[in-house]
Formats: C-alpha cells, structure tokens, sequence
C-alpha cells in the first residue's frame, strides 16, 4: 500500500528551494497539510523574500494540495510552528531543511561566520523543533527531521562553523530520539547530497542537475511515516542510494594495572591496540557504552598483581583465554627426537631448489659423492617437530588460538656441520613472549643434540595474531635480531625459479600445513592459492649464500637469520641480493616477478676460510694490537650470546700508527651472537674509539688507564660514550695478555 500523509500536518523549514521544496512538494501530493516556511534569504544569510515560499505553496496548490507559506526565519521558531497551528490546527512533522553557507578557512572565520551558521542551523532546528515538542507529545506523535552533511561527519575544508553545526544537530537528534519514544516521538537524521543552489558553487553543473532532490524526499518521507519505527538513525542519501551510519569502536585496551599507577608511556605502547579495528564493536547507547568500560574497573581489580592486563572486551573471553609471560617464559615443551637418514637430505636438498643441472649440487643429492653432505638450513628440520607437534598449545601462559599463529623469524646457528644420518634430540622451551599490540610474538629457543653434543641451536619466532595487548614488553634482549643490509647495491644476486610442485616436494620434508597444498584451505587463509613454506624460501637464500660466498662448504657455515616478510607463490622466481661485510653476508630476498621482499633483514654469518688466514689480521700482523683483536674474536666464538646480553652495543675501533689509519676493527656485540670483522661496519656503531697500536696496547695491558688516555687526548671518544664502560667486560682479561 502507498504511503499516505492525509490528515498530517507538515512543517518543512526552508522549502522555498532546493530539497525542502521537493519535501513540501513530496508530502502534499501524498495529502498532508504543508507549512513552507522559507525566509527568502541569499545563501549566505542575508535579504528576505516572501518570494521563494510562495511560489512553492503556489505550485502545491495548483495541483489540488493544501499549503500554506511562512515567511520567518527558523530562529523565530515558535512562529512557525503557531503558522501550522493556526492554519491546520496541529503539528505532525517537522523536517528541519532550512541552511546558509558561509565556508572560510578556519583563520578566517569571524564571529559573525560562526555565530550565523549556528544560529541557523542548530539553534534554528532547537528552536522550531521546541516549539513543536510538547504538541507532538500531547498527540503521542512525532516525526522529526533533523537536516545534518557529510562535511559535519567528516569534516571538510573551509567548513568549520558548518561542520560543527550539522554534526551539532546530529548530537541533538540523538537526544531527542531517546527522549522523544515513549511519546512515539521519533528522530532522524540525514546527510543528503543532491544538486541546489548551496552546492552550485561546490559541484561541476551537469552533477548539480543530475543530483536531483527528488532522488532524496522519499528516505524523508518514508521516515516521517507513521509505519516507520526508526529512531535516531543516520543516513546518508543522495543520487537514489540510502545508506546507513553508526559508530565503530575497537576492542580498545585496558592501560592500566592493578596497584600501578597509569602512564601516557603506558598508552603509547598500547596505541596500536587501542587504534586496531579488528573485531570491532558497535556501541549503540551510552549504556553500551559505558558497560565495557566500568566492566574494566573489577577486571583490573580482581587481576593478580603480576597478572596479564586484560581487554575490555575481554569480558566475553573464556575465563583464563589470554597470554601470561611470566607463567610460559622459561617453560620447556616436551623434548623430540628425530630419526634421519640420507634420504631424508635429499629430499629437504631437492625441496629447495637443488637440481642436478649444477653439478656442485651432486654433493648434496647423491649419497655416493665423496664430499655428500646435509645442507647448513637442514638444521631447522629435527627442530621444527617441537613447533608442529602442537607442542606450544600445551604450554601454561599461552592460552591463544592457534590458528592465527605465523611464523615470523627464523634464526639457525650450527656448532659443526650436520651429520647426514642419525638420531638428534631436540630441547625447547619458550626465550621470551612479547606484545606487539596487534599480536604477540613468542620467542622459541630450541637447541638440537646429536649423542649428546650441542649440533645447532634454533630460535623461531612466532607471531600470534590478535593475541597481543596483554602487556608484555615489545622487545627482548633474548631476540636475535634482523639487520637491515647496507645502503649500497649488493655484491652479489643469484636468481632461482621455485616450481610449480616445489611446496608440494618441501612439504615431505616434515611441515605438513595444508596451506601449503590445499588451495580451499590456502583460499580459508585469505590467499589466492597455497603459498610456499618461509623456510623453503630460507633455504633457497641460504644455499645461494654458501654457493657465493663459501664454495658450499657447509662447514664454513655458523649461522642465518631471516624475517618472513612476504610469501611466495610456487613457480615463482626468488632472487637473493647479498653483500658481503666481513665474514657477515648480508641478503634479501624477493620475488622477481613482482619486486616484492620476502625475506627481509636477513644475514648469514660464515665461519673465517683456512684460505683467508695469510691475509687475516685475526692470524696477526704487523699491528701489536692484531693479537688482542685476535684473542677478543676467539672469546665472542665461545661466550658472544652471553656478552651480547651483558653488554648490547656495537663498538668501532680506528688504530693507528705513526699518525696514521692503520687498522679498523669492528666488534658487534649487539647482534645474533656477537661478531668481530676487520673494517667498518654497515649498521649503526654505537661507539667509536680512536688510538694508536702502542696506547690501546697499554691501555690493555693495564698500563694506561682509560680514562687518563681519554682526558691525555690519547683516546678519542665518538657516540654514546657512556658504553665505554662495557668496555671493560670485554678487555678486563686481557690485561693478562
Ligand atoms: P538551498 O539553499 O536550496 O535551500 C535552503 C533554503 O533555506 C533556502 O531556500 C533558504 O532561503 C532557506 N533559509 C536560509 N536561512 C533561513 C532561515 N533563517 N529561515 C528559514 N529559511 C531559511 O539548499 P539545499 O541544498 O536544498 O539545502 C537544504 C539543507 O540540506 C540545508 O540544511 C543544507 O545545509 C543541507 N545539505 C545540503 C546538501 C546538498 O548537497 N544540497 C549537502 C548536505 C547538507
């Protein structure tokens, strides 16, 4: 059945024009009683003429509707609404319509800008819509209109006064919906967009002619029906599409700890969470509102004191659901053992992308080659039983849904190379879980024996997905690190195909993910088809490394570190960028076709070549202080992870003799497990000490204080000099020398 408004009696503010003209126009065909009210001003404000509001009734009648004109302006509201009563003896509908414009940039705005636009927007529609209130109570009908624009919900430049008036109406309307229902009062609000003089200066002709007003009245019809049950609502409307709004909140994040006070550091390091978006909700009173955050109030207050901070929304949780690091940092997983033989090396060898068209692969995929060897990356394997075992489900702490789990980093350190057959037992437990507000990252550390003797030792990095915010701290000392490659096109690049089966081949290696395979289960994950295992990549970057830089001896190889930042198609090509620093090869990796890295902040670390040594400052030299340098690389091979921890910086080192640059040394004991190389370094040295063979030798020997050397200028200090006090742990033994 049509909509019919016989026996209605409509107020339309300003509808001597534009939309409120086809509102009046609108209603009256469909039999309500029509006040067109219209002032008769200029966009901006100013004149007056009964003109524009006459024409409308004009016309409304010359079609057999009832109308009659006002000519005051919506601030003189109670006028408007006596009009309607004295003419048809009620009020039913108030569709607040009447605007001017008075766009400036905000600098520019003057008191009269503002105060005219809310005048005439939100006081106007308060005014006429007071007016009306208590007769549409008294009849236990409302409908009530208020007139808001995109530029108010998005704002818009130049429309300040404007924006804060129209979004100014939407706040009112809110109100008047909660406490106009009981009456059958309802309120709503638009943001239409159509073609008038308003939007003439704003809009290109042919859009002002083809965004017809007509394409608008019908949403203000319809919700000023008495069918229509909608009540603080907001719409958009223009062109013939009605779309609706509301607020969006994200889950948010509880900052504060019970007995702790709250600190902006502590919303900073929370602020990605609190800005996440993910599983949001949609708040739709102040009761809803306010319901999530008082909940907070007895959740921070019932926390243990050393307990995980929990989400807002947390309350919808399963009781315990979450991560609590201090209970799952420093637990073991159940240890595995791992039964291998050679078959099990080629086949990881043909997975990633070993072939016999090189022929100085054969070693590593024929068992009667004389040299037959197990790849340097085939260490991740006997570890990686510990991870896809379920084991980290099992670990107290870690509460966290188990599908969103990605693998983030993977770092693997051979103490000698791999046997090729045998059995090796593998220890993990959980290094450290951290809180990357979107996720959570947990640091597994495994370390892989063969007959009981350290083979190599793994850490995996973990990301959880939507499993952060339970404030833990975002970075560990425990990490090893990715490093950012130097500023200066690679040294070397090799460029590889992956093939179409090369995940279906790597999968047979021990990671059976169906993402890998299943192309439903690939598309579940939100990719187009199955994506190629990140340590397949890994492996490709690695061999490439050891072919380049170490004429595939596995036994040069110590260690890679890789960051999953992409993945890979099969059948794609993998191009590995390396540069060489010291005995650290540097590398990224991507995807030829599209340019995109894949595996990002990637280094292989290689053991110094019998070869090197006549060069090698590490065998001596000329330089006295070779011998020290020498001494201080043998000490971070046996004991770097535990001097990174103590002392975490990377110190440069200029020798000189006779006046003279003669040697440059650099000693990282910030990254994976610390490294020395001979010359200056591609990353960020913390600082950078200057002195001569003869000084730093006594200084050494304990001949020369320190600090006398410094103050002597025989010590010259640059960077954080504070670090030269770590100095010590690294030189104290050598004073023995
Ligand atoms: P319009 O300029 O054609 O119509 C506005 C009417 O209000 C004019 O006829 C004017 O004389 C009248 N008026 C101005 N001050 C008055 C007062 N103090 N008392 C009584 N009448 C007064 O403009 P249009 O485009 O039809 O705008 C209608 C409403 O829609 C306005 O509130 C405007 O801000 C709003 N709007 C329009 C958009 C559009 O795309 N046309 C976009 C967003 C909002």
């Amino acid at each position: 059945m049509s909509l019919s408004f016989e026996g209605r009696v409509v107020l339309v503010t300003g509808a001597g024009g534009g939309l409120g003209r086809e509102y009046a126009l609108a209603f009256a065909a469909r039999g309500a009683s029509v006040v067109v009210n219209d002032l008769g001003a200029d966009t901006k404000g100013g004149g007056k003429s009964s003109a524009a509001a006459d024409k409308v009734v004009e016309e409304i009648r010359a079609k057999g509707g009832k109308a009659v004109a006002n000519y005051d302006s919506v601030e003189d509201g109670e006028k408007l609404i006596q009009t309607a009563l004295d003419t048809f003896g009620r009020i039913d509908i108030v569709v607040n319509n009447a605007g001017i414009l008075r766009d400036r940039s905000f600098a520019r705005t003057s008191d009269l800008d503002w105060d005219l636009i809310q005048r005439i927007h939100l006081r106007g529609s308060f005014l006429v819509t007071r007016a009306a209130w208590n007769h549409m109570k008294n009849q236990k009908f409302g409908r009530i209109i208020m007139t808001a624009s995109a530029a108010g919900i998005y704002g818009n430049f130049g429309q300040a006064n404007y924006s804060a008036a129209k979004l100014g109406m939407l706040g009112l309307a809110n109100t008047l919906a909660i406490e106009g229902r009981k009456y059958n009062i309802y309120c709503n609000t638009i943001a239409p967009v159509a073609g008038s003089r308003l939007t003439e200066t704003v809009m290109p002709p042919d859009l002002v002619a083809s965004l017809k007003p007509e394409y608008v009245a019908p949403l203000v019809l319809w919700l000023c029906h008495e069918q229509c049950q909608e009540n603080g609502g907001l719409f958009e409307a223009g062109a013939g599409w009605i779309g609706k709004l509301r607020w969006e909140r994200s889950q948010g994040r509880t900052v504060r700890q019970k007995n702790n006070p709250m600190t902006p550091e502590a919303v900073r390091d929370q602020w990605d969470r609190i800005c996440d978006f993910t599983n949001a909700t949609k708040p739709a009173n102040v009761q809803e509102s306010l319901q999530s955050v008082v909940s907070v109030l007895s959740q921070v207050e019932s926390e243990s004191d050393a307990g995980a901070i929990p989400t807002a929304a947390a309350a919808s949780v399963a009781p315990g659901a979450g991560i609590n690091p201090t209970e799952a940092v420093g637990q073991k997983l159940p240890s595995t053992s791992f039964n291998f033989t050679q078959t099990q090396c080629i086949l990881y060898a043909l997975g990633v992308g070993m072939s016999t068209k090189d022929p100085d692969h054969l070693k590593f995929l024929y068992e009667g080659h004389p040299d037959f060897s197990c790849l340097p990356t085939f260490g991740v394997i006997p570890s990686q039983s510990s991870m896809m075992g379920g084991g980290l489900s099992s670990v107290p702490g870690l509460n966290i849904d188990f599908t969103q789990v990605l693998h983030g980093e993977q770092y693997l350190e051979l103490y000698k190379p791999l046997p090729t057959s045998g059995t090796l037992t593998s220890e993990s437990a959980i290094a450290d879980v951290l809180d990357k507000g979107s996720g959570a990252v947990i640091l597994l550390d495994v370390n892989t024996y063969s007959g009981g003797e350290l083979v190599c030792y793994n850490q995996f990095s973990v990301f959880v997905v939507g499993a952060g915010g339970f404030g833990g701290r975002r970075s560990s000392e425990k990490a090893k690190a990715p490093l950012p490659p130097p500023k200066r096109a690679p040294d070397a690049v090799v460029i590889d195909s992956t093939t179409r089966d090369q995940a279906a081949l790597y999968r047979l290696s021990g990671d059976w993910n169906p993402l890998h395979i299943d192309p439903s289960f690939a598309a579940l994950g939100g990719f187009k088809s199955p994506i190629l295992h990140g340590l397949c990549s890994f492996g490709f970057a690695g061999r490439h490394v050891l072919k380049q830089f170490a004429n595939n001896d596995p036994s040069r190889f110590k260690a890679i570190k890789v960051r999953f930042a992409k993945p890979v198609i099969p059948g794609q090509s993998l191009q590995t960028e390396m540069w060489k620093e010291g005995n650290r090869i540097h590398m990224q990796c991507k995807v030829k076709e599209t340019g995109a890295v894949v595996l990002a902040g990637a280094y292989v670390d290689l053991h110094e070549t019998a070869e090197a040594s006549p060069q090698s400052p590490l065998q001596g030299g000329d330089l006295q202080s070779e011998l020290v340098f020498a001494e201080i690389g043998r000490r971070i091979e046996d004991l770097g992870s535990e001097l990174v921890k103590k002392v975490n910086a990377v110190f440069g080192w200029e020798i000189t003799k006779d006046g003279k640059k003669a040697a440059h040394w650099t000693i990282d004991l910030k990254n994976g497990s610390g490294s020395l190389h001979k010359g200056p370094y591609s990353g960020k040295v913390d600082v950078t000490f200057t002195v001569s063979d003869q000084d730093f030798m006594d200084v050494v020997m304990g001949k020369l204080m320190p600090q006398k050397a410094f103050f002597a200028g025989k010590l010259k200090v640059k960077g954080n000099v504070m670090l030269s006090q770590k100095l010590e742990v690294i030189l104290k033994d050598y004073a023995k020398l």
